[in-house]
């Protein structure tokens, strides 16, 4: 699988842990930054990620920040995208069976490294439940999207 990945200053480290672990696992990994320790604003990478799942330019996205919190409402800005931050692998199962989350996103000030892995693990590990009622739900957290898109929300 291809994965975006991107995260704010306060994450550098668990980032570098993430990717190798999927690396390992035989993921193509694409780093959207930020690599620098220097503070920095969550939005930006949040957007770039958001984008990059957007546009199909990767199959998922991870995005870690402080909470997860900043980064994932960033991403979700972002049309077609839905980032559900996790803290453990049961709502990370039900994101992907349930919602078709394309962004995990959590806080690297939140959970430990080990989690965070097995989290990742579970999310990629899982499928949307196609058809049904979940299919029926997405599509109307798209077609929200889209009336506010048109400026008209009613
Ligand atoms: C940065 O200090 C912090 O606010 C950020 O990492 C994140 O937790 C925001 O939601």
């Amino acid at each position: 699988m291809k994965i975006g990945i991107g995260n704010d200053h306060s994450a550098l480290e668990m980032k570098a842990e993430i990717i190798e672990y999927l690396e390992q696992r035989g993921h193509e990994v694409i780093d959207y930054g930020t690599n620098s320790s220097e503070s920095c604003d969550y939005p930006h990478y949040g957007e770039i990620v958001g984008r990059a799942v957007a546009d199909k330019k990767v199959d998922q996205g991870i995005l870690i920040c402080g909470t997860g919190l900043g980064i994932s409402l960033a991403a979700n800005k972002v049309k077609g995208v839905r980032a559900a931050v996790c803290s453990e692998p049961f709502t990370a199962r039900m994101a992907r069976m349930h919602n078709n989350c394309n962004i995990l996103a959590f806080g690297s000030r939140v959970i430990g490294v080990e989690l965070a892995k097995m989290i990742v693990e579970v999310w990629l590990d899982t499928e949307f439940e196609l058809g049904g009622r979940h299919q029926r739900r997405v599509d109307m957290l798209d077609a929200i999207e889209e009336r506010w898109n048109q400026g008209s929300c009613v």
